[in-house]
This record gives C-alpha cells, sequence and structure tokens, in this order.
C-alpha cells in the first residue's frame, strides 16, 4: 500500500462528513490514580467543557483496553485502577448527568472498528509514531514489541471515530493519535463512502498547564519516578511534596538572585495561581509578574513562595478531596454509574459500526441489492 493514497486532496473534499453535532470523546489509560499533571493539563479543561453547554454529548473513556497493550501481563492492575480513575473523574466534577463516563472494553465494536480500520494503515505509518516510538524506548520493547502495542493508535481511531467525535482535548503528546485518526478518516470516506467525522484536537492552553513537571523537576511527572502530587493526596502529603519541590539550586542564601527557568515552584504557579490568590494569601505582591521580579532580583525566600503555592493548591484541591470523600462512601453506585455510561457508549457506537458496514458494503443481510444479483446470477446460470 501506497503512503500516498491515504489523502488524495480534492476527492477528500466532496467526501467530507459535516457532523451535526459538536461531541467530545476523551480518555485515559487505568494503570495509576490521575496527578495533578492530569489535572491541569486536561481533566479541570473537560469539567470547563462539560459545563459550558457548547456540546452537545460527551464521553469520557477509561481506556483499559488501550492499558492491556503494554500490561498484557498485569490485569489486575488495570482491574485495580479503573475505580480509582472513575473517582478521580468524578472528584474533579465531571457529572454522569452530562457526561457518559464508559469503560472501552466494555464496548466491543470498537475492536471490531479496529480490525476494519488495521486495513487501512501501513506497518511504516505506524513505526513513524512519535509516540509509540517514545513509548518504545521507554519500556525497552526493541527487540519484542507487542503487536496490540504497536497497533494502538489504530484502536485510538476506532475510539474517537464511534463517537463521531469533533473535538478530542488531550495533552500533545497524544497529537500523532489525532493524525493518526484523521488520515484513516479520509481514507475510509474516499475508499468507501463518507461516514467518519474528521476530529480536532484541542490543546491546553496554558504552556505550564501542557507538561507539568515532577516535583524533583524532571520534566515529566511519573509514577516510577515518585515525583507526583496526586488528585487523592492529603493536604498533609501536599505540603510535604510542595515543602521538598526542586526550586533553584544556586538560590541558596535569601539574598541570592533566584532563578525561574526550570524552576518547578514557579512552574506550578503558573499553572494554578490567579491573581485573586495574591489579596487572598499574599497581599503584598499584585500578581506573580511582581512576585517574580523580586525573586530573580533576590531577598526572597523559597519557603515564603511554597508556603503561597501550598495555599493556592489546597484551595484548588481540597473540594475535590471532599468529593472524592463523599463518593468513596458509595462504590457500588460509582461501579453503575460505569455500568450505565457503557451502554449508553455502546449502543452510540454500534450505530457507527452499522454506518461502517454499510458504507463498506459488509452488511450483507441488510443488503437487498446484494441478495437480489446473486439470485439473478444464479437464475441466469440454470
Ligand atoms: N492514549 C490515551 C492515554 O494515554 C488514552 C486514550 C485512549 C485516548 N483512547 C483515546 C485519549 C481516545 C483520547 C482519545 O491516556
Amino acid at each position: 500500500m501506497e503512503e500516498k493514497n491515504i489523502d488524495t486532496e480534492g476527492s477528500e473534499e466532496i467526501r467530507k462528513v459535516i457532523p451535526t453535532e459538536k461531541v467530545i470523546l476523551t480518555g485515559d489509560r487505568p494503570t495509576g490514580k490521575l496527578h495533578i499533571g492530569h489535572y491541569v493539563g486536561s481533566l479541570k479543561r473537560r469539567v470547563e467543557l462539560q459545563n459550558s453547554g457548547e456540546y452537545d454529548k460527551i464521553f469520557i473513556m477509561i481506556a483499559d483496553a488501550q492499558a492491556l497493550t503494554d500490561n498484557a501481563d498485569n490485569p489486575e492492575k488495570v482491574r485495580q485502577n479503573i475505580i480509582e480513575v472513575a473517582l478521580d473523574y468524578l472528584s474533579c466534577g465531571l457529572d454522569p448527568k452530562k457526561t457518559t463516563l464508559f469503560i472501552q472494553s466494555m464496548v466491543p465494536e470498537l475492536t471490531e472498528l479496529t480490525f476494519y480500520y488495521m486495513n487501512l494503515v501501513t506497518v511504516s505509518r505506524l513505526q513513524r509514531n512519535p509516540t509509540v516510538k517514545a513509548e518504545i524506548q521507554m519500556r525497552n520493547f526493541e527487540t519484542s514489541i507487542p503487536v496490540g502495542f504497536f497497533t494502538y493508535p489504530i484502536s485510538q481511531a476506532s475510539d474517537i471515530t464511534a463517537f463521531q467525535a469533533t473535538t478530542v482535548p488531550v495533552g500533545e503528546d497524544q497529537l500523532p493519535m489525532i493524525e493518526q485518526t484523521k488520515e484513516i478518516v479520509r481514507r475510509f470516506n474516499s475508499i468507501y463512502a463518507p461516514t467518519l467525522v474528521e476530529p480536532d484536537s484541542l490543546l491546553p492552553e496554558n504552556q505550564a498547564c501542557m507538561r507539568l513537571p515532577g516535583i524533583d523537576g524532571k520534566a515529566k511527572m511519573s509514577k516510577s519516578l515518585g515525583n507526583c502530587i496526586y488528585l487523592s493526596d492529603t493536604a498533609e502529603e501536599l505540603k510535604t511534596k510542595i515543602m521538598s519541590m526542586f526550586t533553584d539550586p544556586t538560590h541558596i542564601k535569601i539574598t541570592d538572585p533566584g532563578h525561574l527557568e526550570g524552576n518547578t515552584v514557579f512552574t506550578y504557579l503558573d499553572a494554578f495561581c490567579r491573581k485573586e490568590h495574591f489579596a487572598k494569601y499574599l497581599p503584598e505582591y499584585q500578581d506573580l509578574d511582581e512576585l517574580k521580579t523580586h525573586y530573580t532580583r533576590g531577598g526572597l525566600g523559597d519557603i515564603k513562595v511554597k508556603k503561597f503555592l501550598y495555599a493556592v493548591m489546597q484551595e484548588e484541591l481540597e473540594p475535590i478531596r471532599q468529593r472524592r470523600k463523599e463518593y468513596e462512601q458509595d462504590i457500588p453506585a460509582v461501579f453503575r454509574i460505569l455500568q450505565e455510561g457503557s451502554q449508553t457508549a455502546q449502543k452510540r457506537a454500534a450505530k457507527t459500526l452499522a454506518q461502517v458496514r454499510a458504507a463498506m458494503k459488509i452488511n450483507y443481510f441488510d443488503d437487498l441489492d446484494l441478495i437480489e444479483e446473486q439470485a439473478k446470477k444464479y437464475s441466469r446460470i440454470e
């Protein structure tokens, strides 16, 4: 298969599906509790989008099948983390009345779509996916890449297109998946019939939110590095973590000039702090710019900035913690939310799958033309 077949402009224009609804689909792999990187990078935005009233449908998926692509030998980890992610979703303010929360593997239509889409993607195209490449390195998969893992971008295209999603709010690392999805959509629509909606990604607006570093200043918050602040951390845990946060190793005495680049406390303030926080917790300063100027000039100690950051984060995280506690009181109810959500999602995906089968003309028993045509062919022979 030639790569250049993938997007033949022109024909693609005509075959574009104009969506009639604004639909969001996104999700997370349940391999651990969600941390504040997830929160500022996506969860917070999802709640805002949910409450904006601008979207007709919102689907948020716990991507257990995708999690299994690199945890095949550890289904228990995935199983245990379903509830963690669900609690994190609900406690951040995702509301099952407005948003369909569901589990990926409970929607088997997604795997069927994946199987058909696999024929529209080349091995070399998958090999070029930068996110998959990085993950292969990280997991030392080089010599033994599981096929399921290698093809997860195709499965992700199924997740998105099954709901005819117009908008996929994600972090930067997911952009290659959206690109891959668009290619599959164009290819499908041009080979078969205009059927699938081409999605757009929606990135975090704030640069600091795009990739929140770990508390040790390392570029990424990750469970294995032990540098995360979790949404489920207590106030005490939050305080201890902030107080041990990486700042500026050259800022030894308070009077020393401080540096902002790579200074985790300031990156977090960029992500969390608003002007109102100053009047409330640090009235000597007007805003973050003034605080930064003082820090760079010298004469402002880390502890003071850290205490301010704690106050700011505490204000945001405490209501989340409280809501989490409430949901923790009734875990069976949380599973019921997921079950109902999965049923809703399954119905929606089944509708798309029927359209996909019809476009591919593999809906044999509904295809009266085919039956008639074959009957005629055989009656002629006789
Ligand atoms: N790949 C995403 C992650 O690593 C999870 C995911 C699966 C997803 N399917 C998706 C995200 C579809 C957006 C759209 O967390």
